[in-house]
């Protein structure tokens, strides 16, 4: 059963308790004003771990999240929580126009959900914020699966411990498949991998730490571990030919810029929930959290036993908290022959843009330091209410939606839900529309000093919300709700 809770519930998580005060007085004297990472990679860098898979499932029917046992750090068994026997969730892997049918358990010590984020389904199923599943409760999830091909992810969306829950270990992918994109017979089966990306803290005893402090809800919370599948410094062995990998964002905060260690470049297919019309090869991209990407690795040419890394560059403009450090994130090992003879498309899938918007709304996205009881990271001048309708949309209509983070000096990656989006324009800043955003999107980074216009199509009636994902962020409270009808 579904249960509200309210915002002084979460409030007091949060450590809001105390006056405000004493909370703008300490953050301020840490302030970073200099452009270091405030939280180094620095964990294990020997890439010897070979990289975990979650299983696949085709036909789900039920999912607990629970505690859990797993060896993530140092070779040490600790606990986590997940909706399997390890970190994560499994790979759910649907084709268009299915049934997704599960009884979900909460054996948590506290209220949780799942959000299907990019899948465009009732509101009541969407795992809105007020849609919680207490302890030792379940809920039946079930929605027809009814979009394009893509990658798309789930998570807890508890207001105030989404952060917390995502961190610990609640997150794995939701694929949707379709014959239009079969057709095109892209590297499958074993040779193509998801691959979710996270950093994160840990105990000395292995288990991960989640505490943010004042300053890191202001920037987000980063780990100084990058782990890829729940996977610490993690290494593929791949053979000589053409990968397919749906790499995901599911970091609280952190962005990556990521690239190959051999400076080759590599073709996007896809981004958040669907499928670009024409590959675009890039030599690097900025992954901010909550997106994914669906990009094609060439192996083919490279000799035996040579190491490439999938690593992150350094990057500007993204406020002083992020890009300062390269490191690598994972290892791929190319260690068997093969004969593979792929050829990247020319073309992908037909993408029907949207048009005839007949409403803009516009919103500000602010840092306000000087009145932050509540929350600091506001939008239009607002924090977080699970009382107030934000926004009001007629079913079935087309609007642009604009943020506007011209004053701000912290990226947001703005998500939209129960809805997808096509990216219309980006002024300021970056001034374009990057490959990885020629796709329908359901998250799109809006960098400081830009201003970032999408369009909408909305069609399911029902309250949503839509939020930064930076995952501190959104605790924090910036998030509104949204109603169509
Ligand atoms: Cu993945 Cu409301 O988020
Ligand atoms: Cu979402
Ligand atoms: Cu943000």
């Amino acid at each position: 059963m579904y249960k509200q809770i309210n915002r002084r519930d979460f409030l007091e998580k949060l450590g809001f308790g105390l006056s405000s005060t004493v909370l703008i007085s300490s953050c301020m004297g840490n302030m970073n004003m200099g452009g270091s990472d405030p939280v180094p990679v620095s964990g294990d860098t020997t890439f010897k771990n070979a990289l975990k898979i979650p299983e696949t499932i085709t036909s789900p029917s039920n999912m607990i999240a629970q505690a859990v046992q797993d060896t993530v750090m140092d070779g040490k068994n600790a606990k986590y929580i997940g909706y399997r026997s390890g970190l994560l969730g499994p790979t759910f892997r649907l084709q268009k126009g299915a049934n997704f049918n599960i009884k979900f358990s909460n054996q948590l010590a506290e209220h949780t959900n799942i959000h299907w984020h990019g899948l465009v389904i009732p509101a009541e199923m969407d795992g809105h914020p007020d849609q919680m599943v207490m302890p030792n409760e379940n809920f039946n999830y079930q929605f027809t699966v009814n979009q394009q091909a893509g990658t798309n992810w789930y998570h807890p969306h508890p207001h105030g411990l989404t952060g917390k829950q995502v961190t610990q270990g609640l997150a794995g992918f939701f694929i949707v498949e379709s014959s239009e994109e079969k057709a095109l017979n892209l590297p499958n089966g074993s040779y193509e991998v998801p691959l979710v990306i996270q950093d994160k803290r840990f105990n000395t005893d292995a288990t991960i730490k989640y505490s943010p402090t004042m300053m890191e809800i202001m920037s987000g919370y980063m780990g100084d571990n990058i782990l890829v599948n729940g996977t610490a410094s993690p290494y593929l062995n791949v053979s000589t030919r053409f990968y397919r990998f749906r790499v995901l964002n599911g970091s609280s905060a952190r962005i990556y810029n990521l690239a190959l260690s051999n400076g080759a470049n590599f073709y996007v297919i896809g981004a958040d929930s669907g499928m670009l019309e024409k590959p675009e090869s890039v030599n690097s991209l900025l992954l901010a959290s909550g997106e994914r990407v669906d990009i094609l690795v060439d192996f083919t040419n490279i000799a035996l036993n040579t190491e490439v890394y999938l690593e992150n560059k350094t990057f500007t403009g993204m406020g002083t908290a992020q890009g300062t450090q390269a490191f690598k994130v994972m290892k791929f090992i190319v260690n068997k022959q093969e004969t593979d003879t792929f050829k990247v498309p020319s073309s992908l899938i037909s993408l029907a843009k949207l048009s005839n918007a007949t409403k803009n709304r516009s919103f500000a996205l602010t840092m306000d330091m000087a009145n932050m009881s509540g929350g600091m990271h506001k939008i239009n001048g607002k924090i977080y209410s699970a009382t107030r309708i934000d926004e009001t949309v007629a079913v079935g209509s087309t609007e642009t939606w604009e943020f506007d983070n011209s004053t701000g000096d912290e990226p947001h990656p703005m998500h939209i839900h129960g809805v997808q989006f096509q990216v219309v324009s980006r002024t300021g800043g970056r001034n374009t529309i990057l490959p990885q955003e020629k796709a329908w999107k359901d998250t799109v980074l809006v960098a400081p000093t830009e201003k970032v216009k999408v369009i909408v199509k909305f069609e399911q009636k029902g309250k949503f919300v839509f939020h930064c994902h930076n995952l501190e962020h959104e605790d924090d409270g910036m998030m509104l709700n949204f109603e169509v009808k």
